[in-house]
């Protein structure tokens, strides 16, 4: 028996304004820079989801990818791609779309369609350099 994990990568473009109730205008400006302009901004996201699990000995796989590529697709990238988040998305109009968010969120939505227990990580980065990670916990 062997345990094993694969992930499937998938791209989307999306605009947000990071944003605060909690926090005063002031504190939003310091903590979120431009991605507290008022009118939101773009970025180049790149959604990672990986699967662990039992490998199936007969296939030689953990789970169909193309299948997974389809899931992804439908249960994250056509809700979001090419919309401002905070304006089209739900539940974004009321939870601030960071990076961290975004990562739960879109584990919310995956963990409906991927069979229980194989969904592992949800790693979404934000830009090159920023990564957030989910694990379900
Ligand atoms: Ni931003």
């Amino acid at each position: 028996m062997a345990i094993v994990s694969i992930s499937r990568r998938a791209t989307f473009n999306a605009s947000h304004r990071l944003h605060s109730h909690q926090l005063s205008d002031a504190e939003n400006k310091i903590l979120f820079g431009k991605c507290n302009r008022v009118n939101g901004h773009g970025h180049n996201y790149v959604l990672e989801v990986t699967l662990r699990g039992i490998l199936d000995e007969k296939s030689g796989i953990l789970f169909d990818l193309t299948k997974l590529k389809s899931i992804i697709d439908l249960a994250v990238i056509q809700k979001v791609d090419h919309l401002h988040l905070n304006m089209d998305v739900k539940p974004f109009d009321t939870i601030n779309p960071t990076a961290e968010n975004m990562a739960i969120v879109f584990w919310d939505w995956l963990a409906k369609e991927i069979p229980a227990g194989l969904l592992y990580e949800v790693k979404l980065h934000e830009t090159e350099n920023n990564v957030a990670i989910y694990r379900g916990e």
